[in-house]
């Protein structure tokens, strides 16, 4: 006992030495402070929420990705007297519309709630960096949008993600909106980490929830694509309303393109865009050996091609790196299972939600513990991720400001105020990063730094 003790006595120091010497300047916790103020619903009636009008008017548009490259785009939307029609009319001139494709429909029941006709339609074969015009609802009230297709995926492809999480339906998630939409960075997708409209805070989950929140984030997701990543919030498990199926309403919802990357199911899979691979994986579904999830991820990662898509970036709810006490140690579980293989093909950046604060980690890995050896420290390691928790969308369930005291030292920067992020790749080497926070003028960066690609260029991005 005593020779073990201080022998863990001994790699602490270490580890706490080795740590220090590597990041002399330390961790930053953001002295800024917002103004108190509760985090609370737009009320039905809101501008935000209104109804398109027309009968029949088709509503709650959005679009992701459709295939594995950028070629395909899935379609989505919700039309509430009636059936109509699925088809998308579309094209590269305003003037005609010559494409046209047909989806299906889906509905579903939850407790008392029935869904309107919830259409989804994959267009294909789509050209490159062209700019769509499309229009759904076709055959009562058609309402017309546009968006513009990503260039072929390739090595120096310039591309620039948008990143937001836990977005939710308050006065804040409006201004974490429009803070994105009016950043002059100009996002051209967005990956979405998980926890979208939170009507499970509701009485009965009330899915008119989910409704108001699909006409809400409309004005981003008709023209751009979200890339969507399932959050505890999507589960909507409710036994005791007699709802035991979980992901109900998101699976219905929102589609993603899981098949063309082998995953078998919509909470897990990847896809490449411009010059980025991008894995989105599932906290909330099972991920120990020999789950299809372990499966797939370890089938993927020797997949990823760094001289195709130089940027290897993953999406998930849960952090692993998290230093706020809100959901604290909650993603330790994935991290065993999966930390070891982000080092081993050095992800360049995590992306996860689930804590409603913002943080950034320096490069850090805590992969060489086994059940004897004691060594269970993170340490600086040029070859892991950084991690970011931007659950900073602005839901209902408001900040979580009560942080772990004192800042350990892989924890590079946090603060507790909503925002959203901005990841600009310029080539294979270089990208910039930058945080944003709803409190500031919609130009002001409150934390940023460069990313140094990790297979192209892995020199240490603090000197
Ligand atoms: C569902 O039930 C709740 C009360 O439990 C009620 O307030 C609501 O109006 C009902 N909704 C529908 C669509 O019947
Ligand atoms: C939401 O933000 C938009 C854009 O800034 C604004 O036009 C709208 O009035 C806001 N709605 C609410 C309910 O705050
Ligand atoms: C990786 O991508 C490059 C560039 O597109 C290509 O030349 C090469 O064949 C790919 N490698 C594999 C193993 O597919
Ligand atoms: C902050 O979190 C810690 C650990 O959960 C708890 O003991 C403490 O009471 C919390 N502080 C406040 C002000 O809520
Ligand atoms: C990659 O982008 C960075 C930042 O814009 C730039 O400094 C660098 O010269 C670029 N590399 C190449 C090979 O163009
Ligand atoms: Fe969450």
């Amino acid at each position: 006992m005593r020779h073990c003790s201080h022998r863990y006595l001994y790699l602490l120091l270490l580890a706490l030495f080795v740590s220090f010497a590597a990041n002399c300047n330390g961790g930053k916790t953001s002295s800024f402070v917002r103004k108190g103020k509760k985090s609370i619903d737009m009320p039905l009636d809101s501008d935000v929420f209104r109804v398109p009008p027309g009968y029949n008017a088709p509503q709650q548009v959005h679009i992701t990705q459709g295939d594995l490259r950028g070629t395909a785009i899935i379609i989505s939307w919700v039309t509430q007297d009636e059936r109509g029609s699925s088809k998308v009319l579309y094209g590269t001139s305003e003037d005609s519309l010559e494409f046209s494709s047909k989806g299906r429909v889906t509905r579903y029941t939850f407790y008392n709630y029935t869904s309107g006709f919830i259409h989804h339609c994959t267009l294909q074969k789509l050209k490159h960096n062209t700019k769509y015009y499309y229009e759904v609802g076709i055959d009562h009230s058609p309402r017309r949008f546009w968006f513009i297709t990503p260039p072929e995926v390739g090595p120096d492809v310039p591309y620039t993600f948008g990143i937001i999480g836990d977005l939710g339906q308050t006065y804040d998630s409006n201004s974490t909106l429009t803070h994105y939409q009016m950043n002059p960075m100009k996002g051209q997708t967005v990956l979405f980490v998980g926890d979208l409209s939170y009507a499970d805070d509701h009485l009965n989950h009330d899915n008119v929830r989910w409704d108001t929140w699909g006409r809400f984030v409309e004005r981003s997701t008709a023209y751009q694509p979200w890339i969507w990543t399932a959050g505890n919030h999507e589960i909507d498990f409710a036994p005791e309303l007699g709802e035991t199926e979980p992901f109900k309403p998101y699976r219905h919802r929102y589609h993603v393109p899981y098949k063309a990357s082998g995953s078998t199911s919509p909470f897990w899979y990847s896809i490449k865009r411009a010059s980025a691979h991008i894995i989105v994986l599932a906290s909330y579904s099972a991920y120990g050996k020999y789950t299809p999830q372990y499966e797939w991820l370890e089938a993927e990662l020797p997949k990823v091609n760094r001289s195709e898509t130089p940027w290897l970036i993953v999406l998930l709810h849960s952090p692993w790196y998290n230093s706020n006490n809100y959901h604290y140690m909650e993603g330790e579980s994935m991290r065993v299972m999966f930390e070891s293989w982000f080092v081993k093909y050095k992800v360049d950046v995590v992306f996860a939600g689930h804590v409603h604060a913002y943080e950034r980690s320096e490069r850090v890995s805590n992969i060489a513990y086994n059940i004897v050896n004691g060594e269970c420290m993170p340490t600086p390691d040029p070859s892991a991720p950084v991690y970011i928790t931007i659950g900073d969308g602005g839901n209902i369930e408001g900040l979580a400001t009560n942080m772990t005291e004192p800042q350990p030292k892989y924890s590079a920067y946090r603060e507790a105020s909503f925002g959203h992020a901005i990841f600009e790749i310029k080539n294979r080497t270089h990208a910039y990063y930058s945080w944003r926070r709803n409190d500031d003028g919609y130009a002001v960066e409150a934390d940023s730094m460069w990313f140094y690609n990790r297979f192209w260029y892995a020199v240490d991005e603090s000197n």
